[in-house]
């Protein structure tokens, strides 16, 4: 028998609509990451947002109970657990004041990422259109390309506080939309709306006929006494929307891989009905983990969100010390912030590698709206970030407007 040293390649080539994505720029990030490690970088990595606190202990502990549990062991329910969307539905009274009905607008998700792509597979055929903000998190737009559907995307600009222009769509796209993305607070920019901005996206979507998805999944990491809204604060919005919470960043529960959706009773049957033919809905004993979670909730975000608060205060004057016209979100896990003149998002961020050994995310990485900013992650302790910005200093980076 010969040994094969070398892994032989498939000559079956992955459809064309995969192939054609643009390239996943966090797969370039990682490769860098890779060259500057293997000549020996010790490198800050401010890129990524991936919680680096530990889930709280009781969450755990609920989670592991339920394991030990054999009537968690079979197939889950598909929907979720009746004590979850229970829960679910308290949650949304307590914390936004929104009456959901849990057994007919609430639905468990492993994981809002998967949600979200899953509504895009139930709702867009081929040239049907999603608008899409053209800063975006990779999967609002993504997914509407791997099912063939076209992605229109709306211009989003500081100077509208990163809201997006409903107004200026042509009726031949608006014609053909179906989904209309927001997520507020904004992963990168950090940016809120109000429920001003949510009334009018609301209106817009009823008088077009548009789905409004309200991506929530940074909805409880806010700071300086700013509450997120829920898209159903809004009257009547539930005629129209569905809304994806997270557990991942709220919980620190990014590797349990759960959340919910909430929502128009019709949407969330057919986000269910495309569900039931590609999955077998999330992990009974991670859902006992998520109700110990929402029932606890103010309590653990308490904790969460005063670490992130330090930790975004460490960066956004450690960033201003160095002439950066940077503020301060009001939300969210990151700082968003302009790229220096003289070079591109991705041509900023190799520089930063190069000279100080730290990683940031460049913004074309959110879409071409995100060309000439970038995004520092909150997700190192304070001591880390402080080491980051003194590289920074130390090697000469400073803002030039
Ligand atoms: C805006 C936004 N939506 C959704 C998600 C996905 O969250 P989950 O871990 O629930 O899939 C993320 C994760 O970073 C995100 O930034």
């Amino acid at each position: 028998m010969v040994l094969k040293t070398m892994q032989e390649r498939c000559s079956v080539e992955a459809n064309t609509r995969l192939k054609s994505l643009p390239t996943y720029v966090f797969a370039w990030l990682d490769e860098l990451k890779e060259q500057a490690r293997s000549r020996g970088a010790d490198l800050i990595d401010l890129g990524m947002g991936n919680p680096d606190q530990p889930m709280p202990k009781p969450i755990v502990q609920a989670i592991q109970k339920a394991f030990e549990d054999p009537s968690n062991h079979g197939y889950p329910a598909f929907k979720g657990k009746d004590s979850f969307r229970q829960a679910v539905s308290s949650w949304m009274k307590t914390r936004y004041g929104v009456e959901i009905d849990p057994k007919t607008e609430t639905l468990c998700l492993s994981g809002s990422k998967e949600g979200l792509a899953h509504l895009t597979m139930a709702y867009i055929g081929e040239h049907d259109v999603s608008l899409v903000p053209e800063i975006y998190y990779p999967v609002h737009s993504r997914a509407t390309w791997l099912v063939g559907g076209d992605v229109h995307h709306l211009p989003m600009k500081a100077e509208n506080g990163f809201l997006p222009d409903l107004n200026n769509i042509p009726a031949s796209v608006l014609e053909k939309a179906r989904l209309l993305f927001l997520n507020y607070p904004n992963n990168p920019t950090g940016a809120v709306a109000n429920i001003d901005f949510y009334q009018k996206a609301v209106a817009f979507c009823k008088q077009h006929n548009i789905i409004l998805v309200s991506d929530l999944a940074y909805g409880e990491i806010t700071y300086d006494g700013y509450v997120a809204p829920s898209i159903f604060e809004v009257p009547g919005a539930k005629d129209i929307a569905i809304e994806f919470h997270s557990f991942s960043k709220s919980f620190n529960m990014a590797g349990a891989r759960i959340g919910f959706a909430v929502g128009n009773a019709d949407i969330i049957q057919n986000l269910y009905a495309l569900r039931t033919n590609v999955g077998y809905g999330t992990p009974s004993a991670l859902q006992d983990g998520a109700v110990a979670a929402l029932n606890n909730g103010p309590l653990y975000l308490k904790d969460i969100v005063a670490t992130y608060k330090e930790r975004r205060d460490v960066v956004v004057n450690g960033f201003k010390s160095l002439g950066w016209p940077a503020e301060a979100p009001k939300a969210t896990l990151y700082v968003w912030l302009k790229v220096p003149k003289g070079f591109t998002s991705p041509e900023w961020t190799q520089h930063l590698m190069d000279t100080a050994d730290v990683v940031v995310s460049p913004g074309h990485a959110f879409g071409t709206g995100g060309e000439g900013y970038f995004r520092v992650s909150l997700v190192s302790p304070v001591e880390t970030l402080q080491k980051a910005i003194a590289r920074l200093e130390a090697n000469g980076i400073r803002y030039i407007s």
